[in-house]
């Protein structure tokens, strides 16, 4: 049997505590030293012991499994891996890289990075977009801008700053974009949206706003 320390170590300790004995039997002045070295010993090799049994279940560390890039016998190409089948897409980069699903994100991402880029609403300005930028813009802006765009909303009633009202000639006239922007990133002492207000509702609340515009300024033909 291969001599491992779990198993000399209890034959030690039975040598040792033997010879203290045997000594105390011949009654010998330096026994009582010898057998307290001697024990202390034996516990140490116990102690030592212990840890080498913890070493002797490695496998329970190296579980029997491929790593990524190591050799293998489990296919004939001698590696641990499948080749990606052809027209795999990778989803670790790219505009699938932040989402979780890759492939079923994709539209919706590219929906968003088209938004963030354009510098006009770049939707058909229905009743599906406006519906959805009043519905953004009561929730999100009205709290201070007032239903009405006017600048008289209920927080700013009860004291925070007014905003400007939406029907002066410097934002009638300012670009769509601009409002996005102030929506993204905050104007003044009015805080951000960016991390509330997805950029395609962004562009529903920009149609909506220019909608109360014309709603307060209606060209003259249709006055
Ligand atoms: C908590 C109150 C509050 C909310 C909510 C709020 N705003 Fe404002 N907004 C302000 C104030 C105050 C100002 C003026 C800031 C300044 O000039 O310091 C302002 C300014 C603006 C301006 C004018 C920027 C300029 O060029 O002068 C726009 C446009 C605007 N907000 C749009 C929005 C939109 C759109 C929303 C909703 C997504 C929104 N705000 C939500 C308080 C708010």
């Amino acid at each position: 049997m291969r001599v491992t320390r779990t198993t000399w170590v209890p034959a030690f300790a039975r040598t040792t505590s033997a010879l203290a004995a045997l000594a105390a039997a011949m009654d010998l002045k330096w026994v009582p030293a010898f057998a307290r070295t001697t024990s202390a010993l034996a516990a140490l090799a116990a102690a030592m012991a212990l840890v080498g049994c913890e070493r002797l279940a490695r496998n329970m560390y190296d579980g029997a499994k491929e790593k990524p890039l190591r050799p293998s016998a489990a296919f004939e190409d001698g590696s641990s891996s499948r080749p990606p089948i052809d027209g795999t897409v990778e989803h670790a980069r790219g505009v699938l890289a932040s989402t979780s699903s890759g492939r079923a994100a994709r539209a919706a991402e590219d929906g968003r990075i088209a938004a963030e880029r354009a510098t006009a609403i770049p939707y058909p300005i229905d009743m599906a977009l406006l519906r959805r930028g009043r519905e953004r813009f009561d929730i999100y802006c009205a709290p201070c801008h007032s239903r009405l765009g006017d600048g008289d909303g209920m927080v700013a009633r009860r004291g925070f700053p007014h905003p400007p009202s939406y029907h002066i000639d410097r934002l009638r006239t300012a670009p769509d974009r601009h409002f996005y922007d102030v929506i993204t990133n905050g104007h003044g002492v009015m805080y951000p949206y960016g991390d509330r207000v997805a950029p395609e509702d962004r562009w529903a609340i920009v149609a909506y706003i220019r909608a109360l515009q014309l709603s307060q300024d209606p060209p003259r033909e249709v006055r």
